[in-house]
This record gives C-alpha cells, sequence and structure tokens, in this order.
C-alpha cells in the first residue's frame, strides 16, 4: 500500500475496540452475552412485519421527504404521546437517524458558510463529534451538569456566536439523563442557534412520561425520532425529524437532492409500528425488569451500589478504571459492555451496560456473577 493521504484518517469504530475481549467471553459456557452496543433484540409486532412485505412499493422511488401518509402517521404518534400539533409539512423522514446526525453539520454549514461549530454534550452518542468532524466543522462538547443535561451557562459566548447546532439529547444516551429542553430551547432562541434535540429514547422514561422539545413551540427547534428503539426495527431504519419550518423546509430540500430515502416497504412498517403503542408497553417492561436485575446483580458483584437511569436503557455505572471493569466483566460474567470512554473523555471513569439482550441471556449473566459472588 502507498501512502496516499494527509487528510482525514477514519478512526477505529469505538465497539470495535471490544473485539480483543471476545475470546474470554467466548470462552464461557453459552458463550458471550453482549450488552456493549444499544441494538435491539427484541421482536418487532407482527402487524408492522405484515405491513413491510404487503405495501406493494418496491417498484417506484419512494419520496425522499416521506409519503404523506408515513408523515401523517408521526403527526399523529405527536400529537398522542406529547400532545402536540406538527404540521405534516414540517416533517421529513430520514434512513434511520444515525445518518441524519451524522450528515447534519454539513448541511447547516451549506447554509451558513459564516459559522463553523456544532456544539454537543461532552458525554454523547459519538455521532454528534464525528458529524462535525466529518463537516470539516468545530466539534465543542458542552460539559454535563451534576444531574445530566448540558450546563448552558457554561458555553462560551465566541462558541456560541459561531455554532451553526446545539445538540440534546434526552433520555440521553449513555447517562440515561433528562434534558431540561424548556432551558435549551431558551438558549438556543435568546443566541439564534437552532436546538437539535435527539429524542429517540423517548418513550423509555422511567420516572414520568417522555417529553419533546417541541411542547416549547416549534420555532428554532427540531425535535429527532427514529423507530429503532421504540419498535425494534434497527433493521428497518426508519426515523423522522421535525420542528421548525424553515429548517425542515431547508433539510428536506438538500436531502433530495442528494437521494436519502427510506423504502417504500420501511415506511409502510414504520406507519403501522408508530400506530401502535401497545408493543411499546411491552418493551418498556422488559427494559425496566431488566435495568432492576443488572443493577441488582452487578452491585452484589461490585459491592457498589448501582443507580437506576432516569431514561433510556443503559446503566451508567461511574467505576475507577473502564476498561479494567469492562476487563473483568468479560471474565466473570462473560458479557461485553461499553467503556465510558467511547462516550468522551468525561466518560472515562464510567462504564455503559445496554440491557438488550433477551431475558434469558442477561439471567445468565446474573448467574454467572452470583457463581462468583
Ligand atoms: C442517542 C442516539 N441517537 C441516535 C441513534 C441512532 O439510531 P438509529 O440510526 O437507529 O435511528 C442512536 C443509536 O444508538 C443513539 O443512541
Amino acid at each position: 500500500m502507498t501512502e496516499t493521504s494527509k487528510g482525514f484518517v477514519p478512526p477505529p469504530y469505538p465497539y470495535e475496540r471490544l473485539n480483543r475481549l471476545r475470546p474470554i467471553t467466548e470462552s464461557h459456557d453459552g458463550g458471550t452475552v453482549d450488552l456493549s452496543v444499544g441494538t435491539p433484540f427484541d421482536p418487532p409486532p407482527q402487524s408492522v412485519l405484515d405491513a413491510l412485505a404487503t405495501s406493494g412499493t418496491e417498484r417506484s422511488y419512494p419520496p425522499s421527504i416521506g409519503t404523506a401518509d408515513f408523515r401523517e402517521a408521526a403527526k399523529r404518534w405527536m400529537s398522542r404521546r406529547f400532545g402536540i400539533e406538527v404540521p405534516a409539512d414540517q416533517i421529513g423522514a430520514s434512513i434511520g437517524t444515525k445518518e441524519f446526525v451524522g450528515t447534519l453539520p454539513q448541511w447547516l454549514k451549506l447554509r451558513d458558510p459564516s459559522r463553523d461549530t456544532i456544539l454537543y454534550p461532552a458525554i454523547a452518542y459519538p455521532t454528534y463529534e464525528m458529524g462535525a468532524t466529518l463537516a470539516g466543522c468545530r466539534a465543542v462538547p458542552i460539559r454535563l451538569l451534576p444531574g445530566g443535561g448540558v450546563d448552558l451557562d457554561s458555553i462560551d459566548e465566541s462558541d456560541a456566536a459561531r455554532a451553526l447546532a446545539l445538540w440534546v439529547n434526552s433520555p440521553g444516551n449513555p447517562t440515561g439523563a433528562l434534558e431540561d429542553r424548556v432551558a435549551a430551547a431558551r438558549w438556543g432562541r435568546e443566541h439564534g442557534v437552532p436546538v437539535f434535540s435527539d429524542e429517540c429514547y423517548v418513550e423509555f422514561t422511567w420516572s414520568g412520561p417522555g417529553r419533546s422539545i417541541l411542547e416549547e413551540g416549534l420555532e428554532g427547534v427540531v425535535a429527532v425520532h427514529s423507530l429503532s428503539k421504540r419498535s425494534n426495527l434497527a433493521g428497518l431504519r426508519v426515523g423522522f425529524y421535525a420542528g421548525d419550518a424553515e429548517l425542515v423546509s431547508y433539510l428536506q430540500e438538500v436531502r433530495k437532492h442528494v437521494g436519502l430515502m427510506v423504502p417504500g416497504p420501511a415506511q409502510a412498517a414504520a406507519i403501522a409500528a408508530l400506530d401502535d403503542d401497545e408493543h411499546v408497553e411491552v418493551q418498556r417492561e422488559r427494559y425496566r425488569s431488566r435495568l432492576t436485575l443488572l443493577a441488582s446483580v452487578l452491585s452484589d458483584w461490585s459491592g457498589e451500589p448501582v443507580a437506576q437511569p432516569d431514561g433510556a436503557f443503559y446503566l451508567w455505572i461511574p467505576v475507577n478504571d473502564g476498561w479494567e471493569y469492562t476487563e473483568r466483566l468479560a471474565r466473570d460474567g462473560g458479557a461485553l459492555v461499553s467503556p465510558g470512554e467511547f462516550y468522551g473523555d468525561d466518560g472515562v471513569p464510567f462504564i455503559r451496560v445496554a440491557v438488550v439482550q433477551p431475558d434469558d441471556r442477561v439471567q445468565l449473566v446474573a448467574d454467572r456473577l452470583a457463581s462468583r459472588g
């Protein structure tokens, strides 16, 4: 291989860095229990799979902004869930939401070339930072308040003046914290910075109902939602963004030009999923019981109390050394979890446990750890 580029070199994908621990977890009877990536393993409803198979939408190109029926279903869901009425033309489809998060900065930079900065929570889903990097933007982490949520007062005025967007994430991955959406929306309006609120875990809150930043009005804010976690459809790749009329319309137009389209059958399946709340209730109870079980098992095993999150399906546990804890858990429990450094430098003294595996697999980890205790 010849050296061809001195430019951007993609860093190793965080979760691939866990591969060196796999021989350890594999050597357990029953194999690896993977609690690292937050990917659902529970099944989606059959009605959704039926809609996927029978929509007859395979032949033609789907509308990039989403079919009228899909956007109406998203509108109905937001009305039911948050009591807000978002006009359907202020909603656009995305291919899951990772691509939306990862590409947003380049579209915003084109829209306003005088700005170059993306603000994001200092402990967060890595794609907020990566999207900024891929667009050649500055990524500026905003430290978290002790209770979670970004410390808006700590944002430097000079960074705010250069900001294309502020990302917030509520409930947050990996911390599970709920954002002060009122304060975030107000800060964005006061500073003329669009606030993008990633709400893909909003159906999984453990202290009251999930809330959307759109409840504070649509102006200057955009909420991002995903079917991946809500309906166990991460493999289908469907999400949507909704909010400020001008921002949404701009994004709909640029995304149309680049051919970002959710396949028609996937949109049809998503309509069936969005119109059904029952399966979400079932899923919520699954996550709730796994969070309770694993928190108790890990407390007993480690000798340190493990707190429940306010939302999402992760345990975010303070530890002395994230990699050491991760390796010990691989040895004793045959489980893979994520060292907190995957989510930013401030995450180093933590680990994240995703309670995504089926109950019998989670129980297997519990049994292995209990036999060690
Ligand atoms: C905070 C957050 N945002 C967005 C995503 C992207 O999910 P998807 O692309 O499946 O919608 C994830 C996935 O784990 C996430 O944790």
